[in-house]
């Protein structure tokens, strides 16, 4: 039977573009209550609208996950319009996409990036977890019950040549999903993380990188990748479960070896 989603709120960091949208639209088409963000109101704008005209309960909030006056003031708005907050994904990230790493020789070495290119990654990417989780997360204590998902990379991402920052900024992110998943157990909290396991064309996929995996036919996963894999965690087929890694991609296999069965 086909899950139903109705009153079920999402919250979604970096919901304008790519796999975040594409978990938006599948929350959304199951019934769910979803809320999009992201930096760049235009591009924020053209998804929520696109999202609403397919009769979806799509709302927008822009957010810059790095700025704590931005989280907060995103926190205050939630709390005018909802009364409860099922799932928050903290989904927005940079990577090779971040200013001044486009113009990087693709062989460069972590002494060629420039200091702010780091800080812009590590802000959005770990920083700007933590800042998201620890703002929104305490409507979840308060209702004793909630979904903390973490979006992250694969394993050899994360210490893989050519990876910095990006790679240890992931890493990080992880590290701290897990000790949340200890200190939000007790609390009904669930904090699991999922990637989609391999490289994905999406926003921050770089021309140059796309063309090199086309033309040594490696795999492409699509932004859609996630999708089962976001829905089973918003199911009650996954209550209770915490501190998970998914690997989207490999996910039916997960489900197999856990001895699962989700068919939506
Ligand atoms: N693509 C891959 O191969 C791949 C592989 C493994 C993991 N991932 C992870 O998947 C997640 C989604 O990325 P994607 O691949 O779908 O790329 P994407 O299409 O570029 O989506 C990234 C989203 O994050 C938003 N964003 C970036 N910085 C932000 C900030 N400071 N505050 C709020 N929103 C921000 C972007 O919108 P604005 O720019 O308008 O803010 C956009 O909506 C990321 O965490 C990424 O690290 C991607």
């Amino acid at each position: 039977m086909s899950i139903n989603l109705k009153g079920y709120t999402v919250l979604i960091t970096g919901g304008s573009s790519g796999m975040g949208y594409e978990m938006a639209r599948k929350l959304l088409s199951h019934g769910a209550t979803v809320i999009i963000s992201a930096r760049n109101e235009a591009k924020l704008d053209k998804a929520y609208k696109q999202l609403s005209s397919e009769g979806l309960d799509v709302y927008a909030v822009p957010i810059d996950v790095s700025d704590e006056k931005s989280v907060t003031e995103a926190v205050a708005w939630f709390e005018k319009h909802f009364d409860h907050l099922d799932m928050l994904i903290n989904n927005a990230g940079i990577g090779s996409n971040a200013p001044g790493m486009e113009n990087l020789e693709s062989n460069h070495h972590f002494y060629d990036i420039p200091i702010a290119s780091v800080k812009a990654i590590v802000e959005t990417n770990f920083i700007g977890y933590f800042i998201v989780s620890s703002k929104f997360v305490p409507l979840m204590v308060k209702n004793g019950r909630g979904s903390l998902i973490y979006v992250s990379t694969s394993t050899n991402t994360m210490t893989r040549k050519g990876q910095l920052p990006y790679g240890p900024s992931k890493a990080g992110a992880e590290a701290m999903a897990k000790i949340m998943a200890e200190e939000l157990r007790d609390l009904g909290i669930m904090v699991n993380v999922i990637c989609p396991g391999g490289f994905t064309d999406t926003g921050m996929a770089g021309t140059g990188v796309k063309e090199f995996f086309q033309k040594n036919n490696m795999e492409i996963l699509q932004p859609t990748v996630m999708n089962k894999a976001i829905l089973f965690l918003a199911s009650s087929d996954s209550k209770g479960m915490t501190g998970e890694k998914i690997i989207a991609n490999d996910f039916d296999e997960w489900l197999k070896n856990k001895g699962i069965e989700f068919d939506n």
